[in-house]
C-alpha cells in the first residue's frame, strides 16, 4: 500500500510502498477515506513536538477518517475519525479501537477529516476548555488560520457579545471579517495590544491564542478581571515575555489546550456538536482535496501557511 513517510527528522516526505499493518489485539483496520495535514504533522515531522512519537523513518500523520475493514468492536464499514501521534497517512491504517470517534452519515469524508484536529482546536478552546458564556467579548489570536476561523464561528455560536479577530496578514483579516468578527485588529499594527483595547473598550474576557509569543504578550492588558486566555498553538514563538504583576493583580488565567491532553469522551462530543454544527450550515470550513501522492507538495504549502483552506489528503 502506499503511505506517507517521514525518513528521518527535518527530511521532506515522501510517498512509499509500505507493507499493511496487521490486525492486533484492541485495534482496528481502517481504509483511508480523508486525513488533514496539520501543522504538527510537520513539528512531528521536523523532530519537535512536545509529546513523544515514535522514531523516524515513520508513517506520518496525526488523523484520519476511514473505514473499519476489521475489528473486534466495530463493525465493518463503519466511518470513523482516528487520533494518534503518527501513522494516519496511509491506504489502510491501525487504529486503537476505544479512542475511534464515529463520524456522522452525510457527512463529507474530507470534511470529517477537516474538523477534527483544526476544528477541534478551534471549536474545543471556546466551548469547553474557555467555558464562554454568551455576552463575552472573545479575541482570536492568529484569527486566517484555520482553527482561528472556526474559533471565531464557535464563538459567535455560542452567543459572545463581541468578537475580535487578529490576523498578520490582510487575507486573514479578510476572512475573519466574512466569517462574522464584529472588529478585526492587524498584528502589524504599531502597538496590537492598544488596538484590541479600542477594538473592545470593556475588556475582553477570553483570549483564544494560536500565537504566544510577542502577538500574545501585546494583547495581554487588553484582558479584564479573571480573563482567561487558552493556549492552543504557537505559530509566532516557542516563548513569550510576559510581565508577571498584572498575572496576579488581573486574576488572569491561562490554560492549555491539546487535542492529545483532552479526554476522548469529551473530544468525541466535541466532534459531533462541531459535525452537527457543520451540517446545519453554522460553521464553514473551505478545504481542499489533494491526492495522497502529492502529499509532499502539500506537506510544503501547509509549511508556508494554509490561505485559509484546509489541505485534506485524499487516497
Ligand atoms: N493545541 C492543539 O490541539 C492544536 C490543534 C491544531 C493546531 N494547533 C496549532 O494552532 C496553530 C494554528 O494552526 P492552523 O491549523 O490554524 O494553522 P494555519 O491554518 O496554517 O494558520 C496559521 C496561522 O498562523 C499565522 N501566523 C504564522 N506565523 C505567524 C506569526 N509569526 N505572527 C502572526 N501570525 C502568524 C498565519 O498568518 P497568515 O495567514 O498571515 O500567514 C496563519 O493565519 C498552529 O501553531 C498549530 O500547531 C494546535
Amino acid at each position: 500500500m502506499r503511505a506517507v513517510v517521514t525518513p528521518e527528522a527535518g527530511a521532506a516526505p515522501e510517498v512509499r510502498e509500505v507493507p499493511e499493518p496487521q490486525a492486533a489485539p484492541g485495534r482496528a483496520l481502517v481504509r483511508l477515506l480523508a486525513a488533514a495535514l496539520n501543522p504538527v504533522d510537520l513539528a512531528i515531522g521536523a523532530g519537535r513536538f512536545y509529546m513523544p512519537v515514535p522514531e523516524a523513518p515513520r508513517v506520518a500523520g496525526v488523523e484520519a477518517v476511514g473505514e473499519v475493514v476489521a475489528s473486534a468492536v466495530h463493525a465493518p464499514g463503519t466511518r470513523v475519525w482516528s487520533l494518534e501521534a503518527t501513522g494516519r497517512f496511509a491506504e489502510v491504517f491501525s487504529a486503537a479501537d476505544d479512542a475511534l470517534v464515529p463520524v456522522p452519515d452525510g457527512l463529507d469524508a474530507a470534511m470529517a477529516a477537516a474538523i477534527g484536529v483544526a476544528g477541534l482546536a478551534g471549536w474545543m478552546p471556546v466551548r469547553d476548555r474557555g467555558a464562554l458564556v454568551p455576552g463575552e467579548t472573545v479575541a482570536v489570536l492568529g484569527a486566517g488560520g484555520i482553527v482561528g476561523q472556526v474559533a471565531i464561528q464557535a464563538a459567535l455560536l455560542g452567543g459572545a457579545g463581541r468578537v475580535v479577530a487578529l490576523a498578520r496578514s490582510d487575507e486573514g483579516l479578510a476572512r475573519a471579517r466574512v466569517l462574522g468578527a464584529h472588529a478585526v485588529v492587524p498584528l502589524g499594527a504599531t502597538d496590537p495590544g492598544a488596538a484590541l483595547r479600542a477594538a473592545a473598550p470593556d475588556g475582553v474576557d477570553l483570549i483564544v491564542d494560536t500565537l504566544w509569543g510577542a502577538p500574545l504578550a501585546a494583547c495581554l492588558p487588553a484582558l479584564r478581571h479573571g480573563g482567561r486566555v487558552v493556549q492552543v498553538g504557537s505559530a509566532a514563538g516557542q516563548s513569550a515575555e510576559l510581565v508577571a504583576g498584572p498575572l496576579r493583580g488581573g486574576r488572569i488565567d491561562i490554560r492549555g489546550f491539546s487535542v492529545f491532553s483532552e479526554a476522548h469522551r469529551d473530544i468525541a462530543a466535541a466532534y459531533a456538536a462541531l459535525a452537527a454544527a457543520v451540517a446545519g450550515g453554522e460553521v464553514r470550513m473551505d478545504v481542499e482535496r489533494v491526492p495522497l501522492r502529492d502529499a509532499p507538495a502539500a506537506w510544503a504549502r501547509q509549511a508556508s501557511g494554509t490561505r485559509g483552506a484546509k489541505l485534506v489528503l485524499v487516497p
